[in-house]
């Protein structure tokens, strides 16, 4: 446990700036009475409230990094609707969400444009948290390694090796995101270690592996610990900052422990 681990706020389509506001706010003065040290905090707010929530957590230097949930491959012109890698970085995004499920299934993201987004927000000095993850079917199946590391191989096939430090992967089951069906310790453990070693396969050792899908207080230190994720990926725990801020906490407490 030397790496600090993440954990990423992913509000999806919910909050709108002033709600953004307000809950972001509501995490400094958690933070300002008890620093956690031992996690870094992302927020990924919809794109209407970056502007706002990066000026409070600025404002008010609250020690929490800002992601996007998503970030168009292309650089500028005519792309209706898509945000660029640098309109992001103007507003002091320091990360993005790539190949989300919902993206994905709901959106058409092809493992092509996964791959081509990965290399242009790395190019342009995003992060990326790329995420991969099998659906119920892969997974009754019992392929959902061999699945997962076909996403990875086409996900990083033509990245550039030099931007390997800004990837951070996520494994998010779809059968467990926004179910309540959380993936069990032992699920979590054995795809930490393949995808572990899938990227030190591709020299890429250091990099942190998340877990999302169901996460709560309750699961996240068992998750952590036994599971071995470096850190997680939190939808609807992240809404309100209870929920929120008992994940952070319930992670550093076991961090700070085992120093
Ligand atoms: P969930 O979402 O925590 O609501 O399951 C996770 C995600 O989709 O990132």
């Amino acid at each position: 446990m030397t790496v600090k681990p993440l954990i990423v706020g992913n509000w999806k389509m919910n909050h709108d700036y002033v709600e953004a506001l307000h809950l972001t706010q509501q995490i400094g003065v958690v933070l300002k009475n008890k620093s956690r040290e031992h996690v870094d905090i992302a927020v990924a707010p919809p794109f209407v409230d970056i502007r706002s929530v990066g000026s409070i957590i600025e404002s008010e230097r609250i020690p929490i990094s800002l992601s996007a949930q998503h970030v168009s491959m292309f650089e500028s012109g005519a792309h209706t609707g898509e945000v660029s890698v640098n309109m992001l970085k103007r507003l002091g995004v320091k990360s993005v969400i790539v190949g989300h499920s919902e993206r994905r299934t709901m959106y058409g993201q092809t493992d092509e444009v996964v791959a081509a987004t990965l290399q242009a927000a790395t190019r342009g000095g995003l992060e990326v948290i790329f995420c991969c993850g099998e659906n119920l079917e892969v997974r009754d199946s019992n392929d959902h390694l061999s699945f997962v590391s076909g996403q990875i191989d086409r996900a990083f096939s033509g990245f550039d090796k030099k931007n390997f430090s800004m990837v951070t992967v996520a494994y998010e089951p779809i059968w467990a995101i926004g179910t309540g069906r959380t993936a069990d310790t032992e699920q979590v453990a054995e795809m930490m270690a393949h995808v572990r070693s899938e990227l030190t396969g591709r020299s890429m050792p250091d990099t942190r592996v998340l877990y999302g899908g169901s996460v709560t207080a309750d699961n996240a230190a068992e998750l952590a610990t036994t599971g071995h994720a470096g850190g997680f990926l939190v939808g609807g725990a992240s809404l309100k900052v209870e929920s929120f801020m008992a994940i952070v906490e319930a992670v550093d407490d076991c961090y700070a422990r085992n120093r």
